[in-house]
């Protein structure tokens, strides 16, 4: 049979993605809307603000993604949209618009969840890429490590008990005034700073389950800010360095509960990170495991992550009822 073709739609966050991707790992079209300047005011996203461009943008998106392809409905073979966990109104306009074409196209839906999006990425980027493998997922909502043994058999061994690496980003961002979206400012201030200027705490180092912990990092942030000593280049640096010291050390400890993992792999905004990844990738050596972490733009949120995650699951023979609901929470 020839590769399945599927249609990935992105919703969940602040991004409007459709995508067209298919069983030969060829992303054949992806167009993505960021809604960066309607929230920056704000200096976070704004659920409501954010479901209104979904709406305005996404139909457009498709019909593009499609034109882009030089394909037509008629030649999708699915449906794949994020069905949660995220932001509801947004889940609920992408998965809606889902069912809707898979109705009168007469094609089946399939209802990804956005983790088991980030968590296959790596696997559009990277064909060497086989289960298991460990996964450090780190995203704006969530920090886990998931041993992967296969589409649709994720073991969560281990998981934050507060924050979320990314929202600790974000906040840090906030705290020191470098403008949202966060991350990715953290990051340009960190290149500018020293990382060893501000002595920081590293929460659960050394601890024996892998679980992370990011709040009293966000608090020990805004006390060094109102100490008022150090350059927000250096605390940012500080911050940067502590997070990715804890991300080494819970992950080291989550390698020796993965046995026959044949890589190390990192998904998610967060590892869009160059010193998040670096690190990974010299733990990977130590380890001698492969390394593989998903091009930069795969690891924020997009609709080829959503497509392929589809192709996996049709490929297994998965597809879902168009009363599948929409979920603001739903654990992989
Ligand atoms: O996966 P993602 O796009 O959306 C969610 O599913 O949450 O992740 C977004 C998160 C945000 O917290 C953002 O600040 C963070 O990923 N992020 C980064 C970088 N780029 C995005 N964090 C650190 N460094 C970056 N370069
Ligand atoms: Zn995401």
């Amino acid at each position: 049979a020839p590769a399945p073709l599927i249609l990935g739609i992105e919703s969940s966050c602040d991004e409007t993605a459709a995508a067209l991707v298919d069983g030969d790992r060829r992303i054949l079209a992806h167009r993505l809307a960021g809604q960066e300047a309607a929230h920056r005011p704000f200096g976070g996203v704004v659920p409501e603000i954010a479901a209104r461009a979904h709406i305005e943008v996404l139909g457009p998106l498709i019909e593009g993604a499609l034109a882009d392809a030089g394909k037509t409905l008629a030649d999708v073979d699915a449906i794949a949209a994020t069905a949660g966990p995220g932001l509801i109104g947004g889940v609920m306009v992408g998965l809606l618009m889902a069912k809707g074409i898979a109705l009168s196209a007469g094609k089946p839906l399939v209802a990804v969840n956005h983790l088991e999006g980030h968590a296959l990425s790596p696997r559009l980027a990277d064909p060497a890429l086989r289960f298991p493998y460990l996964l450090l997922l780190v995203s704006g909502g969530h920090c886990q490590l998931l041993f992967v043994e296969g589409v649709g058999r994720y073991r969560r061994l281990a998981t934050t008990i507060d924050d979320a690496s990314g929202e600790a980003f974000d906040k840090t961002a906030k705290l020191l005034g470098l403008g949202f979206p966060g991350g990715p400012a953290v990051e340009r201030a960190a290149a500018l700073g020293d990382p060893k200027a501000v002595p920081l705490p590293r929460p659960l180092l050394g601890s024996a389950e892998p679980h992370f912990s990011f709040a009293g990092l966000k608090s020990a942030v805004l006390r060094a800010r109102d100490a008022g000593i150090h350059t927000p280049e250096d605390i940012a640096a500080s911050f940067q360095q502590a997070v990715v010291d804890c991300l080494l050390d819970r992950t080291r400890r989550g390698i020796t509960r993965a046995p026959g993992a044949t890589a190390l792999v990192v998904a998610g905004g967060v590892a869009a990170n160059q010193a998040v990844r670096g690190a990974l990738e010299a733990l990977a050596i130590e380890h001698g495991l492969p390394f593989s972490a998903p091009p930069l733009w795969l690891c924020t949120d997009n609709a080829a992550m959503i497509g392929w995650a589809g192709v996996e699951r049709f490929a297994a023979g998965a597809s879902d009822p168009l009363d599948t609901p929409a979920r603001a929470r739903w654990p992989l």
